[in-house]
């Protein structure tokens, strides 16, 4: 309700326009303001994006002429709204569009706009037309105040008597007019993902993109931070963040122009996707999220949790499963009584589920290995004599839910269901295959495959309505880009891929809403906002090294709220002790993927009293506001805390990674707690036995005390950790 009060108000506090101005569109959130004109040659132009104006603000026509439709003296340049291919910008237009009689001009024209409440805020919609063609193209808005976020995405059509050809669809155009830019960019590769790097714009385009396909983030996130006058920081300075919700192809464009302004345009990806668009047929771009924070990343990056959790992601609001996970312990040698005693060890640990991983199907092809099986969705009999249901009344029996891994997009050649259908996977008639990972990807864009890969899923529920949980898997970029569904609309492959599984999933959605879904692509190479509508989470990397994941948590948490990114506990440790790995997986959503028999005692019980304390702080951790205050970019320490909505339990997670010998060490001061308010610290998560070392461990501090001197939660310890909880008195 409180959410929609403010909207409604956001809308009442319209712009007047001075004598003589055209018509204003003003968005804002309780920060920002984004300001689109009509101008007077009834085109729309961007004419502010900043921070919030005063209501009621008379804005005269010359404070934003240059922008609207007479930059540089040329009558219609300037910061146009959506911008078509063939008119008079120099730089990157919104739109291509080749018509059907070969023109490859677009000039779009204003015609009306509307506001509506929509859950969390209010979305104003404006409709553009072509004046010579019947070519029309609606803007789309959603504006939530609270949050400070703007999601903006774009419908185009046509009434031409043949289909015109796409060649550019951005979901919007955002400008700015700055001194500097400097653009904080996420790449990586399998096990090594979300590496931070910061590089100052110049003129001309830097561009952000993906020709992967499915796994499409594997080398480049679909998410960046444009640092205004200065480069980004965590706590100061004028911060752009945005991405994009599109489980494929992407492109960023950054242009710094002739005269030093920036425009961002958000689009999937056009590479290999001239597309056919016929009359009457929508092409829906995917949506653009963003926010402006002029207080740095780490309030960016709350507006982004506050408003995924309650607006975007599955059940963003509701509670996450800790689990044990089996494929680091067992890869895929196991049997049914291995799993049992897996699953009994899954509730001696208190976790709430196991989950079941790769290598549990196939008969003709059995997948005992990578190279076989995929595409076989039976159980391995001689495996798993008792099937899936053994295993599922096994894990009743032990107390806990029961999950499965699965890759259903994706074929072995070497299975049966290759032998059936090689029309049903993507991949050239004539050139020799290219294989990653021995598999092939299934053409989604046939809804024949569709209905298979859904028939997958609903298989397993149906045997097993105790299944409570997937794993979903996509090991392969899209390879080999032919698909024998499309045939000479292969220009549509890379779109209709992502559309086909956006289908399989509302199905999924629609049909077992409760079913919870992990995200995965070998590793954390999927990991958009669309896709996080049908997913509770995702897993961040295949790489559990807790160092690595310290710097791979603090990339995705620039974006993605704790509670969507799954982090277990493994082997990969590079010889750091249990309760470190388990500390630094706490941070996020807790999980275990290891062998626990081979834990000592203490390191089991330190373990099943981790997870009791994950438990109790859930709420804390996966719903409080997070704040990142020492960096592992910047040093051999890395911390985070989080802070319950009613500033009353905060958790301050600390550790140490490799100090130098007698640095400096500074308390570490913690955010948004509730200066007036009295806190009680208390170490946690400690090995059994052990005191905290801590001075402040168990004294009462005010949150001002907390907030400006802090704790001395780091040492010069190699791999070290410390979890504290703060009690409101
Ligand atoms: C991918 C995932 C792993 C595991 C394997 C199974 O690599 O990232 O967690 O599920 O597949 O083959």
């Amino acid at each position: 309700m409180k959410h929609f009060a403010t909207a409604l108000f956001a809308l009442a506090v319209a712009v007047q326009p001075a004598a003589g101005e055209e018509r204003v569109i003003r968005m804002s959130t309780d920060n920002t303001d984004l300001v689109l004109q009509v101008s007077g040659n009834g085109r729309l132009y961007q004419t502010y994006l900043g921070p919030r104006l005063a209501d009621n603000v008379t804005i005269p026509s010359e404070a934003w002429s240059v922008h609207a439709g007479s930059g540089n003296g040329v009558a219609g340049r300037g910061w146009e709204v959506y911008p078509g291919s063939g008119n008079e910008s120099y730089f990157e237009p919104a739109v291509g569009i080749t018509h059907s009689d070969g023109n490859p001009s677009t000039f779009l024209y204003y015609q009306s706009s509307t506001t509506r409440a929509v859950k969390g805020g209010t979305e104003t919609v404006i409709e553009l037309k072509d004046d010579q063609y019947p070519l029309y193209v609606t803007l789309h808005y959603v504006v939530y105040p609270e949050e400070n976020i703007y999601k903006t995405w774009s419908e185009i059509r046509h009434e031409e008597k043949k289909p015109v050809q796409l060649s550019a669809y951005a979901s919007t155009m955002l400008y700015f007019s700055q001194p500097s830019y400097y653009l904080t960019e996420f790449s990586g590769d399998w096990a090594h993902e979300v590496q931070m790097s910061t590089q100052r714009l110049q003129p001309g385009k830097k561009v952000l993109d993906t020709k992967l396909g499915s796994r499409a983030a594997m080398h480049m996130y679909p998410f960046f931070e444009v640092g205004l006058g200065q480069p980004v920081d965590e706590h100061a300075g004028t911060v752009l963040m945005g991405t994009i919700g599109w489980t494929g192809n992407y492109r960023f464009t950054f242009e710094v122009d002739n005269v030093g302004d920036l425009r961002v345009i958000p689009a999937i990806n056009p590479y290999a996707s001239l597309y056919e668009l016929k009359a009457g047929e929508v092409f829906r771009t995917p949506e653009f999220i963003f926010t402006l924070s002029y207080e740095g990343t780490g309030q960016g990056s709350r507006n982004f949790h506050q408003w995924a959790r309650r607006y975007q992601l599955k059940d963003g609001e509701g509670t996450r499963m800790t689990l044990l996970n089996n494929w680091e312990y067992t890869g895929f040698n196991f049997d049914e009584a291995k799993l049992v005693s897996v699953i009994e060890e899954a509730k001696k640990l208190g976790v709430d589920m196991f989950l079941l991983d790769d290598g549990w199907f196939g008969n003709k092809y059995p997948r005992s290995n990578d190279r076989a099986g995929l595409g076989d969705w039976t159980v391995t009999h001689d495996k798993l004599p008792g099937g899936i249901p053994a295993l599922v009344s096994a894990a009743e029996k032990a107390g806990v839910k029961f999950g499965i891994w699965v890759e259903p997009e994706m074929v072995n050649p070497k299975s049966e269901m290759f032998e059936k259908h090689p029309d049903w996977a993507i991949h050239l008639p004539n050139r020799k295959t290219y294989y990653y990972r021995n598999q092939l990807v299934l053409d989604l864009s046939n809804p024949k495959v569709q209905d298979y890969v859904y028939g997958v899923l609903e298989g397993i529920l149906k045997e097993n309505p105790g299944v409570k949980y997937f794993k979903w898997d996509c090991n392969s970029p899209i390879t080999n880009i032919y698909s024998p569904y499309l045939k000479d609309r292969q220009g549509q492959l890379y779109i209709d891929y992502v559309r086909g599984l956006y289908n399989v999933l509302d199905r999924l959605a629609e049909n077992y809403p409760d079913v919870q879904m992990m995200l995965c692509s070998g590793g954390g190479a999927r990991c958009d906002f669309e896709a996080l509508k049908y997913f509770t989470e995702f897993w961040c990397s295949d790489n559990t090294d807790p160092i690595e994941r310290l710097f791979i948590q603090w990339g995705f948490s620039q974006f993605m709220p704790a509670k969507a990114m799954c982090a277990h506990v493994t082997n990969w440790s590079r010889g750091t002790s249990v309760k470190f790995r388990t500390d630094v997986a706490s941070m996020c959503k807790l999980g275990f993927d290891i062998n626990l028999s081979g834990m000592n005692e203490q390191e089991f019980q330190y373990c099943q009293a981790a997870v009791a304390n994950w438990k109790r702080l859930q709420s804390v951790i996966m719903d409080g506001a997070q704040y990142r205050l020492v960096s592992p970019y910047e040093g051999e320490h890395m911390a985070v805390n989080y802070v319950d909505e009613a500033r009353s339990h905060a958790v301050l997670f600390a550790y140490d990674i490799y100090p130098r010998f007698q640095e400096k060490l500074m308390p570490v001061r913690l955010q948004g707690l509730d200066p007036s308010r009295m806190y009680k610290v208390e170490e946690i998560n400690l090995m059994p036995g052990r005191k905290s070392s801590l001075a402040a461990h168990g004294k009462v501090f005010s949150g001002d005390y907390l907030m400006k001197i802090g704790l001395n939660v780091l040492s010069l310890s190699k791999t070290r950790s410390c979890v504290v909880e703060l009690m409101a008195q």
